[in-house]
């Protein structure tokens, strides 16, 4: 069919490539330069041969060079389009994307339209005073909690509520268990089975929810108990751990479905100061390796130190998200001063 085609068209654009000798049209240069070609030639030889071939010399060889520069650009449109592709900016989508996100339990709104953006690896605290909805917030994150209205991405995956939506259909149940496997969660009480290992409580959700083969899970478990430094404890029970080591195990089991984001909330608040440290390490640890990072904290000093920006919430409103120390020493809102005032 395109041999047929192509023959109708040589024919009738007369290439000069016949002339040349050169019989064969490879697809390349029929779309690169022949298809470009053929239409400027009938058109330029028109004008060519008419005016001015008489003071340009022989139409014929003027021809055959701007032949010759398309074939030039049928190799040169390539490379550059090459060139682009592998010197365009980094994908800047940010790995997770809030907007517009609202909340209500009966007549109280708990969230009143929150937007932020994470960029992949980035760490970010949301403090707040107590009640304004930062846990609301992270359990509509993992889709915990189902928002009334708003957008949430994360990682490709993309939830969309429009306000007055009064049921939620199968397609977003669907979506919020593909984007609660993208998202690992920690919580203040470290929610660890009290009947199970520490090894079996990491294994639990790649064996059920990903059906994992018991060999991988255990030994992808091991491997994220050695990464908060767990190593030598995987037998034991919850109960035999501190307080820190059990919330660092449950940082492990959320590690094990190999999450795109990690969110904590007040993940030492149940901690004894001495143990508080340990976790934070291991947030830090992670931070280090790229994990991307959202944490409800009251470590006022660790979120100045390791954050890469900080988001003060209150009212269910984000009232100042600074990626700079200027929260701590300029706050631009009366509200994040009066907070911020009992920890400085
Ligand atoms: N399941 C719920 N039902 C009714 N009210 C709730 C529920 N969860 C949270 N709230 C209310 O939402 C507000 C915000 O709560 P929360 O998100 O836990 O705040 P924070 O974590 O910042 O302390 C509070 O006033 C709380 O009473
Ligand atoms: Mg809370």
């Amino acid at each position: 069919m395109i041999g047929v085609k192509r023959k109708g068209l040589e024919k009738a654009l007369q290439f000069p490539c016949e002339k040349s000798g050169d019989q064969r049209l490879t697809p390349s240069a029929f779309f690169f330069g022949y298809s470009l070609f053929g239409f400027l030639r009938v058109r330029i030889t028109h004008f060519f041969t008419g005016r001015l071939s008489s003071f340009l010399g022989n139409a014929e060889s003027y021809d055959k060079k701007i032949y010759e520069f398309f074939l030039t650009l049928r190799f040169v449109i390539p490379v550059y389009l090459l060139y682009y592709r592998f010197n365009m900016p980094e994908n800047e989508t940010p790995i997770l994307q809030v907007k517009e996100l609202r909340k209500s339990y009966g007549d109280v709104s708990v969230l009143k339209g929150v937007g932020f953006d994470v960029e992949e690896g980035d760490l970010v605290s949301i403090i707040g005073p107590s009640g304004c909805g930062k846990s609301t917030l992270l359990r509509c994150l993992n889709a915990l909690e189902i928002m009334d209205s708003g957008t949430i991405s994360v990682a490709g995956v993309t939830l969309r509520r429009s306000e007055g939506e009064a049921r939620v259909d199968p397609r977003f149940h669907n979506l919020a268990h593909e984007l609660r496997q993208r998202v690992g969660m920690v919580f203040q009480q470290f929610n660890l089975f009290p009947n199970k290992s520490i090894l079996e409580n990491v294994m639990l959700a790649p064996l059920v929810v990903k059906e994992e083969p018991r060999e991988v899970a255990e030994e992808n478990a091991l491997r994220q108990l050695e990464k908060v430094g767990l190593g030598g404890f995987a037998k034991r029970f919850p109960a035999q751990l501190s307080g820190g080591q059990q919330q660092r195990a449950a940082i492990a089991r959320a590690l094990a479905m190999n999450p795109k984001v990690m969110l904590y909330d007040e993940p030492t608040s149940a901690l004894d100061p001495m143990l508080v440290d340990e976790v934070l390490a291991v947030m830090k640890a992670l931070d280090a390796e790229g994990m991307t990072q959202i944490v409800v904290t009251h470590e006022i000093r660790f979120a100045r130190d390791a954050s890469d920006y900080i988001i003060y919430m209150e009212q269910g409103e984000i009232v100042e998200l600074s990626d700079e120390d200027e929260i701590f020493t300029n706050p631009k809102d009366e509200r994040t001063r009066r907070f911020l005032h009992r920890f400085l």
